[in-house]
């Protein structure tokens, strides 16, 4: 039975990747490591919190001893590392905590492998990255896994830095590593202080959609399931110490988006068309924002076969779906301190 770590899986993106691998490997352990955070929520998995194969770990990846001695005795032949902090806008407010779980977090986890692993025969330490490392691009052009590292937030930053450690972790130790590096998911589950879902809830309770600046920035948007596939077929398949870059060919300014989800949330809740676009409210745009993100993602098609199986458009209302039949989630998601964030963030722009 081989036993794999995945970090971070009762967040928005671990959860559709914790719940892939304990279905599809029933002859895996999967770990499930993850602080619950703000942003870690068990109910993302309740639905597989009872599998056999299955055991859930409250710990926080800064821990020394903690990962040390969870490494020691579950002696894990992989590693799937997705815990993180994720979300641009606070690192804007909060940048020391995105080194510490980010940078340090991912080096303490490194580490526990590195002294834990006995070889590293069939080991493999995944690492899980964004597309925002490579920064902004202008209206041409397109990421590829030898473009140059540009990160331009603090988030970003600290995801650039944790590749260059896990990379360096290869270079130096022999670790067998992979990265993948992806563009923006959407679909359920996902915070709702992230785009999708910040709409989704605002236009049920008839808020503003704040759209930063003009509305004009590009993201190029992946089915979250599409991403959880793909990160298996790395896991299996991919080539150690290569980059994969994930995305779906799928470019969208923010404001086509909002007008776009504004439709089909019209269409759900049975109100007239054009009532949710008149929620749209644009606001001070974020600080150093990102023109445009866009994945070339030839690598992990020509290489390990993956491609997006869902078109954005039924990928949207497919989420919307979720959030409609979700409520409950979504109640219990936006209480506590999730409005203090929103009022925050939002009563100044
Ligand atoms: P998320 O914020 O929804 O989930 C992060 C999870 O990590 C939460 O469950 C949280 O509790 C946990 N966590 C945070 N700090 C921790 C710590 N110190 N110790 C243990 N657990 C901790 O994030 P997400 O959107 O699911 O992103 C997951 C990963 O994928 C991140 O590494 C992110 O950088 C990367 N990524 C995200 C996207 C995206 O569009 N969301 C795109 C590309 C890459
Ligand atoms: O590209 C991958 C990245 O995508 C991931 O690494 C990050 O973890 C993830 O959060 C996401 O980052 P973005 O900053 O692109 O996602 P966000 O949903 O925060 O914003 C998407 C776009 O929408 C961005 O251009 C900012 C804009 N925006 C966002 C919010 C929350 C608005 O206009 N209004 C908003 O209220």
């Amino acid at each position: 039975m081989k036993k794999v770590l995945i970090t971070g899986g009762a967040g928005f993106i671990g959860s559709h990747v914790v719940r892939l691998f304990v279905n599809k490997y029933p002859d895996y352990h999967i770990f499930n490591l993850d602080a619950l955070t703000y942003a870690g929520n068990l109910e993302n998995i309740e639905d597989i919190e009872d599998k056999p194969n299955y055991t859930f770990v409250k710990a926080d990846i800064n821990d020394e001893k903690a990962m040390l001695n969870l490494f020691e005795k579950e002696a894990f032949d992989g590693v799937i590392h997705l815990a993180a902090e994720s979300h641009v806008d606070r690192s804007i407010e909060d940048p020391l905590a995105f080194l510490k779980t980010n940078i340090m977090g991912t080096v303490n986890l490194l580490n526990a492998a590195r002294k834990t692993w006995k070889n590293f025969d069939d080991k493999l330490f995944y690492h899980i990255s964004t597309d925002e490392v490579y920064g902004s691009l202008g209206e041409t052009g397109f990421f590829l896994e030898t473009t140059s590292y540009d990160p331009k937030s603090p988030y970003s930053a600290s995801k650039a830095s944790s590749d260059h450690f896990v990379r360096a972790y290869q270079n130096t130790y022999g670790m067998p590593v992979v990265i993948s590096n992806c563009s923006n998911n959407y679909g359920p589950n996902q915070f709702p202080e992230k785009l999708i879902p910040l709409c989704i809830n605002n236009i049920q309770n008839n808020r503003p959609l704040p759209i930063y600046g003009k509305g004009e920035n590009i993201r190029d948007w992946l089915y979250v399931v599409d991403h959880a596939r793909a990160i298996d077929v790395i896991f299996h398949s991919g080539r150690v110490g290569e980059t994969y870059n994930i995305g779906g060919f799928n470019e969208w300014s923010n404001i086509d988006l909002v007008k776009e989800l504004c439709k089909v949330m019209d269409e759900k809740l049975g109100r007239p068309k054009g009532t949710s676009e008149k929620l749209i409210t644009y606001v001070t745009d974020r600080a150093g924002h990102d023109l445009r993100y866009a994945i070339d993602a030839t690598k992990i098609k020509d290489e390990l076969g993956w491609e997006p199986s869902l078109q954005f458009e039924e990928g949207l209302r497919k989420t919307v779906d979720w959030y409609l039949e979700n409520e409950a989630w979504l109640k219990n998601i936006t209480s506590g301190d999730y409005q203090n964030y929103y009022n925050k963030l939002y009563q100044d722009r």
